[in-house]
């Protein structure tokens, strides 16, 4: 493959989704730049202005069509430059990511003004599918089956072009085979399917070295890595499971962490737990969505676990740590979901001392089951009043487990600065993921530094530099 590294055009690209989505953004953005297109912040200035976009709820969905129906007058309006013979711009415009995968044609009829939609499986396929849409054919490519996410051969030959940040996200499996009653993501994303570990060590080796400090390993089930693959084919003849990888990638030379998003309760194994426990760089930090307090709501769910299985997961983690946070994703109003059902979503982040969750009122989704159940749908005001609610005591949850780290000290790798009142404040994130901030110096951006915590709010830790070891 040729690459020309000469920039004739620009891309702007607005990433609405998770991280996930935002991966597959830096890896357009690295196989666009092999063919002449730099990556713009200005989308007014585009040649090609992409949209990648997330469809867990409808609203995300909403902000995608909104923000196209902006481009599209754009496009009118140099189409009207170039009727009246004056110079215009031949701007093209591109609809990705989770709303491509879901509507596909549709988007085309939908959106006149769109000159290509591809789906999640189709992100390999961009040189064809560009030199296309450049001769002025509309295109929609959105397969079903995955096709080149575990081959890795095209992968393997293009950049990624990865955000500027300390963190590298690195996909090891995607899809999901679950179908809980309420999610659209095993429509969009597919089966579940792994990468093989050669290629997420590779590429993490290759993280490190130009310079990342962190990286942080993605999947839909990120616990239920290597189902798919062979442990005599694939692997070393061990199995091929999250804790070997985070083994394996723990191994690698230089001083950086080692994060992984998202788990799915019970797919937590004891020796998943126990790989955290013995590696160095593998940060104490658990993402693990309940999404329900009652588990009748959670069988309705479709969830593999009730209230006390993911507590008693949650104990033999916390058991295990002298320090570490977990962190969950909670539902309001979800369908038939009764007041006192509810209060047990708000009791479980007491019980359990969840140190943050993301919330959402529920919104259905096509074809999933729960968006059948229109007679037991929640009213809009009882799902957010619910909502507020949620977030009230997430915050109040929040606030408690900072207060809990004051006296603490962390390792901290600070990620950015601000002036203010004369002082340089830095900003960093502990093992633990919460967010610290404390004066110093601007060159330790980048740096592990310790620093003792000696205020709390409800978003983030404030402390001191001090010269004793962090807790791990
Ligand atoms: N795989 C993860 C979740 C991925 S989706 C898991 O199983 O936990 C991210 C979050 O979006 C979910 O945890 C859920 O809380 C939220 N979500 C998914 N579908 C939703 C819907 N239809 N309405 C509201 N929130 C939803
Ligand atoms: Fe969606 Fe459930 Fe799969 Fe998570 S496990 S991605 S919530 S279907
Ligand atoms: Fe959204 Fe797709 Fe991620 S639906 S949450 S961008 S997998």
């Amino acid at each position: 493959m040729e690459n020309t590294k000469h920039f004739d055009k620009k891309v702007y690209i607005e990433t609405m989704g998770c991280q996930m989505n935002k991966s597959d953004t830096e890896r357009i953005l690295g196989m666009l730049s092999h063919f002449g297109y730099e990556q713009t912040e200005d989308a007014k200035n585009a040649d090609l202005l992409i949209v990648n976009t997330c469809s867990i709820r409808q609203l995300s969905a909403d902000k995608a069509y909104s923000l196209v129906g902006v481009w599209g007058k754009w496009k009118q309006e140099e189409h009207k430059k170039e009727l009246e013979g004056k110079p215009f711009r031949d701007i093209k415009v591109a609809f990705c990511g989770c709303v491509a995968q879901q509507d596909k044609e549709k988007l085309l009829k939908r959106f006149p003004y769109v000159d290509l939609v591809f789906g999640t499986n189709n992100v390999y396929e961009l040189p064809d599918l560009i030199r296309r849409i450049n001769t002025g054919e509309r295109v929609c490519a959105t397969n079903e089956t995955p096709k080149k996410f575990t081959e890795g051969e095209e992968e393997a030959k293009y950049e990624i072009k990865r955000a500027k940040s300390l963190n590298a996200w690195i996909p090891i499996m995607e899809g999901c085979n679950n179908f809980c009653t309420y999610c659209i993501v095993p429509f969009t994303r597919g089966r579940e399917r792994s990468r093989k570990p050669s290629e997420i060590i590779d590429e993490a080796k290759k993280a490190i070295k130009e310079g990342f400090k962190e990286i942080t390993l993605l999947g839909q089930n990120v616990d239920s890595y290597g189902k798919t693959l062979d442990k005599d084919k694939d692997y070393d003849g061990r199995d091929v499971t999250l804790a070997n990888l985070l083994r394996d990638l723990n191994k690698i030379d230089g001083k950086f962490r080692i994060r992984f998003v998202t788990s799915y309760p019970t797919d937590i194994t004891d020796d998943l737990i126990h790989a955290v426990k013995e590696c160095d760089k593998v940060c104490e930090f658990f993402h693990i969505p309940m999404q329900s307090g009652n588990s009748k709501v959670l069988k309705e769910m479709n969830r593999r676990y009730n209230r006390e299985e993911y507590g008693e997961i949650v104990k033999k983690i916390r058991d295990t740590f002298e320090d570490v946070a977990i962190t969950s994703d909670f539902i309001a109003g979800f369908p038939g979901e009764t007041e006192e059902e509810f209060l047990d979503t708000m009791s479980a982040i007491d019980e359990f001392e969840l140190d943050y969750s993301n919330t959402a009122a529920y919104s259905p989704r096509v074809k999933t089951k729960a968006a059948k159940w229109t007679d037991r749908f929640i009213d809009e005001d009882t799902k957010f009043e619910r909502l507020a609610r949620l977030n009230e005591k997430n915050r109040q949850a929040c606030l408690k487990s900072n207060e809990k780290c004051i006296g603490k000290i962390f390792e901290i790798l600070v990620e950015s600065f601000e002036e203010k009142e004369g002082k340089i404040i830095l900003a960093g994130r502990a093992r633990n993921n919460k967010i610290v901030h404390f004066e110093g110096e601007k060159n330790l951006v980048g740096e592990f530094v310790n620093v003792k915590i000696t205020g709390a709010s409800t978003w983030h830790l404030r402390g001191e530099i001090c010269s004793e070891a962090g807790i791990r």
